[in-house]
């Protein structure tokens, strides 16, 4: 069965007003892209290619003009609607039709990963065929979080969200693969006290029955999650200095499509020449021409 792909690219953003009044923060800038060119490269880096992508009713439109069908990148997208911010898990309620009983991977349109062996990590997580894999990596501010408590032998004893009293630095990160339970899972949970279905009460149901495996993302990885005007810009900066050093894109799905072998030489070229003079389209444009010979 092939794993199903679901962005959540919703709620309300209030944490980043007046940016978000009227424009979806997660097709903000983060330097040279709309942010949810990150999440989606990440599925894409997963080998995921049927995608859902779950935003407000409002914002809909505005996602399907950004990424269509997705067929331009080899993949195919479809769109939901989630009336209210009731929750990360009530993706699997709104997307239960689409994951079925396949395994899938839940993605936060506003989370960027970044780091060396990446494409390794996700792959083995994609390989494993029960069970759940979440990824953690070391925050300072543990309150905000959904936060992992691990044992003497490094295994996940608990997973509490946004703790008063942390009893670790290891935040969970917007990015969980799921067997195939996940939806009927979903089902069976309650809202919190706050009112949300919470993604932490999903990954704690198999927690509890010792399949939950918990990634640890050391010191080579860089995560935002671009949730503040701060943490925005300092993505966006990320990214800048990345790039810019090693003449390389960060997620771009041009470039992940063109590697992974779902669009051609033409197609790549066809997208280069579209974002005309950027820098992005150079790159890209750029990369076609290396495929016909060696790597400079
Ligand atoms: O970023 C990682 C963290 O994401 C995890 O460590 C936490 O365990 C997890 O609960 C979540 O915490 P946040 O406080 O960051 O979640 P937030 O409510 O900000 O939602 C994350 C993204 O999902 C955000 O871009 C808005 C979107 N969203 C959120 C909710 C609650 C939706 O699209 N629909 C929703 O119902």
């Amino acid at each position: 069965m092939t794993r199903k792909g679901i962005i959540l690219a919703g709620g309300s953003g209030t944490r980043l007003h007046p940016l978000t009044l009227v424009a979806s923060k997660q097709l903000l800038p983060v330097y040279d892209k709309p942010m949810i060119y990150y999440p989606l490269s990440s599925l894409m880096l997963a080998g995921i290619r049927d995608i859902l992508i779950i935003t407000t009713p409002h914002d809909l439109a505005a996602f399907h003009h950004l990424l269509g069908d997705g067929s331009g990148w080899g993949l195919s997208i479809s769109y939901a609607a989630q009336p209210s911010p009731d929750g990360l898990a009530q993706a699997f309620h709104i997307g239960a039709d689409f994951v079925g009983d396949n395994p899938s991977c839940l993605a936060l349109g506003d989370n960027l990963i970044y780091g060396q062996g990446l494409s390794e990590a996700l792959a083995k997580a994609d390989g494993a065929n029960t069970g759940a894999t979440v990824f953690a990596h070391r925050v300072e501010d543990p309150h905000r979080y959904g936060i992992v408590a691990f044992g003497r032998d490094g295994r996940a004893l608990s997973i509490d969200e946004k703790p008063q009293a942390p009893k670790s630095h290891w935040a969970v990160i917007g990015l969980y693969f799921y067997d195939g339970t996940a939806v009927e899972r979903a089902r069976s949970l309650r809202k919190s006290a706050r009112g949300e279905y919470e993604i932490t009460d999903l990954n704690t149901t198999y927690l509890r029955e010792g399949a939950l495996q918990v990634e640890r993302l050391g010191r080579g990885f860089a995560w935002f999650d671009a949730g503040t005007h701060a943490s925005l810009l300092e993505a966006g900066e990320f990214v800048r200095i990345l790039q810019t050093r090693q003449g390389q894109l960060i997620a771009s799905p041009e470039e992940i499509a063109f590697t992974s072998g779902w669009i051609s030489t033409d197609d790549l070229i066809g997208h280069a020449e579209r974002l005309g003079q950027t820098d992005y389209g150079k790159a890209l444009m750029l990369l076609a021409s290396e495929a016909a010979a060696p790597a400079k």
